[in-house]
């Protein structure tokens, strides 16, 4: 039998199938298997076992407490809040892959980080295949950094890359993007799973054989994922997206798998003629736009990651028009927002029923956290009575199907955060203690509660 020169693997899961199949076998997915040469050499070998290595030449596995101890360096690069969300900064022979929309700023922020990294006395590379050095050059002389040190390449070839940057002894390498590189053991174009998958592996050995730093640019596809394989996020130490509202300068950098540092950290930068600056205090520039004695808006203190970060809520209650009322929830699950009408209607007898409902985060900020949901209910009851919720008020708590009030996890930080920007007050579960100086709990049990005290 010939040997196949290519094998029928899913885009998602990585399952291989022997021929085309409409429906992946491994995860379910449609339309996710496609062809792919298998590399030179590569591939396992059915036909072949194991078999073991004298004990002289093979490796000798050593007991966890025989390990030495080594302090993780780390190259910071004081751009602060991508140090921040990286974990305190780039660490040497990790390889880091970074996501967001064209446009974001993704290759910005890395030819920032470059030039700053070149100042600290470290030698970058950085490789793109998007941009000519030219038009890389037209970039650097926008920004506030000199990024004149930084190494260039206009190249795609992955043996030319790493050729490149071994002869330079590169100590971070960036590729701009991952999708626009290829390996000369495959005969696939730049931008197919095998080649994604494949280049990634071979810079992650790269990473760790050279000590170098690896930091990979990746495209989101429409589902907000990056794209290539999902393998590619599992191959990788760190999986940083950059995202924001295109109409908004603010831009976010989270990370969601970092193995030197904690996840779901965020970072805010805001976009400027002169490249990406880190913003110090997120909740102030988030509740800036805020105005006083408006219904409908409620301020709640998220955690992000290890941080917490004060962000506004805003609710519109408006006479529906003709058929069915709209409900239209930006930065939060709009799933979740029916469950918090549904509450409301049945546990406290308000009445969204022929309301058209928008709900919206300023500042593009993600309401992902259950500790959210009594500033949504706020802002709501706030905006169905007309009332506005006192200024110096912020809502922190989960609302269960009951109507009941849950407290939510690190309320001591939140409420100290909103200390420091003034408030007086946090409206949360009375199974909350709170010893913040000059901040009060007003306890409830109940959303009813919370009607009554907004609605008066
Ligand atoms: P870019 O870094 O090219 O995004 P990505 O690599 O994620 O596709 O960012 C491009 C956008 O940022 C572009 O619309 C121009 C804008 N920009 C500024 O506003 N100020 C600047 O100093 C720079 C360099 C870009
Ligand atoms: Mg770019």
């Amino acid at each position: 039998m010939a040997r196949a020169r290519s094998v029928y693997r899913c885009t998602e899961c990585g399952h291989d199938h022997p021929k085309w199949a409409g429906r992946c076998e491994g995860c379910g997915e449609w339309n996710t298997v496609a062809e792919e040469p298998i590399a030179v050499g590569a591939g396992p070998s059915a036909n072949r076992t194991v078999r073991a290595r004298g004990s002289a030449g093979g490796p000798r596995p050593s007991r966890l407490r025989e390990i030495a101890q080594s302090p993780l360096e780390r190259w910071r690069t004081g751009l602060d809040e991508f140090d921040f969300v990286l974990g305190g900064g780039v660490v040497p022979g990790s390889m880091t892959l970074i996501g967001g929309e064209p446009g974001i700023g993704k290759s910005t922020l890395l030819l920032q980080a470059a030039a700053r990294l070149e100042a600290a006395g470290r030698s970058v590379l950085y490789a793109s295949g998007e941009e000519s050095p030219d038009q890389l050059r037209l970039r650097a002389e926008r920004l506030r950094e000199d990024a004149g040190a930084v190494h260039v390449l206009g190249e795609t070839s992955l043996e030319r890359i790493v050729g490149a940057a071994t002869a330079l002894h590169a100590d971070v390498v960036v590729i701009d993007s991952i999708q626009t590189v290829y390996t000369e053991m495959l005969e696939s174009a730049p931008g197919n799973v095998g080649q994604v998958r494949e280049c990634s592996g071979q810079l992650m050995r790269f990473a760790k054989e050279s000590g170098t730093a690896v930091v990979v640019v990746g495209h989101v596809t429409k589902g907000g994922g990056i794209a290539g394989p999902k393998t590619l996020e599992h191959i990788v130490d760190t999986v940083l997206y950059f995202e924001g509202e295109a109409t908004l300068d603010y831009r976010m950098l989270r990370a969601t798998k970092n193995r030197f540092g904690s996840v779901d950290e965020l970072g805010v930068f805001t976009m400027t003629g002169e490249g990406l600056v880190p913003v110090p205090n997120p909740s102030a520039v988030f509740l800036a736009a805020r105005a006083d004695g408006i219904s409908g808006s409620a301020v709640t203190a998220l955690m992000e990651g290890t941080r917490p970060v004060l962000v506004e809520v805003q609710a519109l209650a408006a006479r529906s028009g003709y058929g069915t009322p709209q409900r239209v929830a930006t930065g939060l699950d709009p799933k979740r927002l029916a469950v918090l009408l549904a509450v409301l209607e049945r546990r406290a007898e308000t009445s969204f029923a022929d309301l058209d409902v928008f709900v919206q985060a300023t500042a593009g900020v993600r309401l992902a956290e259950p500790g959210a949901d009594l500033a949504v209910a706020a802002a709501l009851v706030s905006s169905l009575y007309n009332r506005p919720a006192p200024a110096d008020v912020i809502f922190v708590g989960e609302v269960g199907l009951g109507g009941e009030i849950r407290p939510s996890a690190a309320v001591e930080r939140r409420v100290a955060e909103a200390a420091r920007l003034g408030f007086r007050r946090v409206f949360g579960s009375a199974r909350n203690s709170i010893k913040v100086p000059g901040m009060q709990l007003v306890p409830l049990e109940h959303i009813g509660q919370l009607v009554r005290a907004l609605a008066a």
